[in-house]
């Protein structure tokens, strides 16, 4: 069975996922972080996260894996590194290119295909599993998303003004939904979630009593 999570930034999906995927016994998958591993490495190599040509020739070389909820670039553990600031705007722009959603797409259907999984991202419902068995869109208020990212930025040690961290999101949802290749939108078939006044518990409990819904559906059919 595969579960779709697709939403903005903020929105909790991350939370929400990995903890579904938990109560569920699934696999959970993060694919913003893949697309923020293949940026820490286009800043490694230095090349521009514009130059097409450059990403589809690095791209074979890179070696991603994402193991027990942590991402690895070439063996190396960069969950930590993949969150700050600089690599969360070069992944925006890598996320533009046709070369990386192509390579990061097949390996998320790879995924797909091996377990039961929880996916969340922003184009798993529509693009990447258009027949998952159960979709969601997890939505916020701009304001409650960014007090998110601002908590979670002053977590990791980083003290941006709730201003500035509400005015690039912003200007990221604009980007986000504006894309020509995978623009952030609901699935047709996805249950859309506001999370602005509910508790990641509650999230998590309203999602789950979907899910089980519709396994039992199934079970009965
Ligand atoms: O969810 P996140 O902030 O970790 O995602 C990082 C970037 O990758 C963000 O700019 C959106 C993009 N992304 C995407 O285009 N498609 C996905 N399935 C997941 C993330």
């Amino acid at each position: 069975m595969i579960i779709t999570i697709d939403g903005p930034a903020g929105a909790g999906k991350s939370t929400a996922a990995r903890g579904l995927a938990q109560r569920l016994g699934f696999t959970f998958l993060d694919t913003g972080a893949m697309y923020r591993a293949v940026a820490l490495a286009v800043q490694q190599a230095g090349i521009s996260p514009t130059d097409e040509a450059a990403l589809a020739s690095l791209l074979p070389q890179l070696r991603l894996e994402w193991q027990g909820g942590r991402m690895f670039l070439n063996g190396q553990d960069v969950s930590e590194v993949i969150r700050r600031p600089e690599i969360t705007e070069l992944a925006r722009q890598v996320a533009d290119s046709p070369s990386v959603r192509q390579f990061l797409g097949q390996l998320q259907r790879q995924f797909g295909q091996r377990t039961n999984l929880v996916t969340e991202g922003r184009d798993q419902g529509t693009k990447i599993f258009p027949h998952a068995e159960c979709k969601f869109f997890l939505t916020a208020a701009p304001e409650v998303r960014a007090l998110r990212r601002w908590r979670e930025l002053r977590q990791l040690g980083l003290n941006i003004p709730y201003e500035e961290v509400l005015r690039q999101q912003q200007e990221r949802d604009q980007r986000d939904a504006q894309r020509c290749l995978a623009p952030l939108q609901p699935a047709p078939d996805a249950i859309i979630v506001d999370t602005s006044h509910l508790s990641a518990e509650q999230v998590l409990d309203l999602l789950e009593e979907h899910v089980r819904r519709r396994l039992q559906g199934n079970a009965n059919r």
